[in-house]
């Protein structure tokens, strides 16, 4: 993990430094025609942490193909804005209703709603238009990954899951209900992270496939670990409202399959990640230790 450790950090390094240069000069009105207080409020969510994850799955990708990682870089960022948007919106009154992200208050609390909402609809268009920006790669290659992408976060993947766990809030749902809202609120896009990445290094049919599969793998037990946390971890060390969940009774794994067997069910999830890409003849280091990291970690 020790490696990991450094990849993580000089990758995150990577990431934000692209945001800041991005965001930045915009926050200081050289270029911006918007308000400042919209564009405080888009840095604010989005140059404040967060693990990055997205992102470095986008870099690890390519480089388990190709060395000039660079190259996917300001897809990386782009990833990272949108995550951000759905990071606001997830957080306002009428969503989740919370009031810590990120170990500070949430962009609504900071701010107000309505500019949270706006900030928002800022981040996502601006992370769209930094995927663009990936001009090292082919323009045939990038018109097929910029539609990869808005599906993933669409109706038919973050929207209509982030909407589907809106209406199984005070419900009991079925296993594959669960697993289903799961899939589509964080799964869909995490899964997008890996494979316009593998799209955009040239990647074999088979080899698509095989990170299809590894990619939904870990983009479930991500969300099953995220469920996990919000009811064992403390607010100060995950940097959001602990226990939540609970509170508001929203459809999770531990609520459905209690917690040992939630976390079973994610350190299954893992191994069958990291077995298909053996079998697949994907032996990138890097992808397989993120796969443990996603179970692994405190935050
Ligand atoms: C939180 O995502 C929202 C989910 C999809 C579960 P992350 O846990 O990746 O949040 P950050 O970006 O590290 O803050
Ligand atoms: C949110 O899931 C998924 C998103 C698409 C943002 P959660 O509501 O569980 O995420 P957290 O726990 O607030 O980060
Ligand atoms: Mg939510
Ligand atoms: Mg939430
Ligand atoms: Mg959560």
């Amino acid at each position: 993990m020790a490696n990991l450790q450094n990849f993580l950090q000089e990758r995150q390094n990577l990431i934000n430094n692209f945001l800041e240069k991005a965001l930045k000069p915009k926050l200081l009105n050289k270029t911006a025609i918007a308000p400042e207080r919209l564009w405080q409020a888009m840095s604010y969510s989005c140059l404040n942490g967060g693990k990055r994850l997205r992102g470095i799955l986008c870099l690890a990708t390519y480089e388990a193909f190709k060395p000039n990682y660079l190259a996917v870089l300001p897809i990386a960022a782009g990833l990272e804005c949108i995550h951000a948007m759905s990071l606001v919106h997830d957080d306002l009154p009428c969503m989740d209703n919370d009031i810590l992200r990120r170990g500070k208050p949430t962009c609504h609390i900071q701010f107000d709603t309505a500019t949270a909402l706006l900030a928002g609809d800022g981040l996502l268009i601006e992370g769209l238009a930094l995927c663009l920006q990936a001009d090292e790669l082919n323009p045939q290659i990038m018109l097929k990954i910029m539609p990869e992408i808005m599906q993933a976060i669409g109706a038919n993947g973050m929207t209509g899951g982030q909407s589907i766990d809106l209406e199984n809030t005070n419900k009991n749902v079925s296993l594959l209900e669960l697993e289903n809202m799961h899939k589509l609120k964080t799964g869909a896009f995490l899964k997008a992270s890996v494979l316009v990445s593998a799209m955009a290094a040239e990647a074999t049919e088979s080899q698509l496939k095989a990170l299809e599969i590894y990619a939904e793998k870990i983009g479930l037990a991500f969300q099953i670990i995220d469920d996990l946390l919000d009811l064992e971890g403390d607010s100060a060390q995950i940097g959001k409202t602990a226990g939540k969940d609970l509170a508001q009774n929203k459809a999770t794994y531990p609520k459905f399959l209690g917690l040992e067997q939630s976390k079973e069910k994610a350190q299954n999830l893992i191994e069958e990640a990291k077995l298909n890409l053996k079998q697949n003849h994907i032996y990138f280091e890097p992808l397989h230790q993120i796969a443990d990291y996603i179970i692994q970690r405190k935050k």
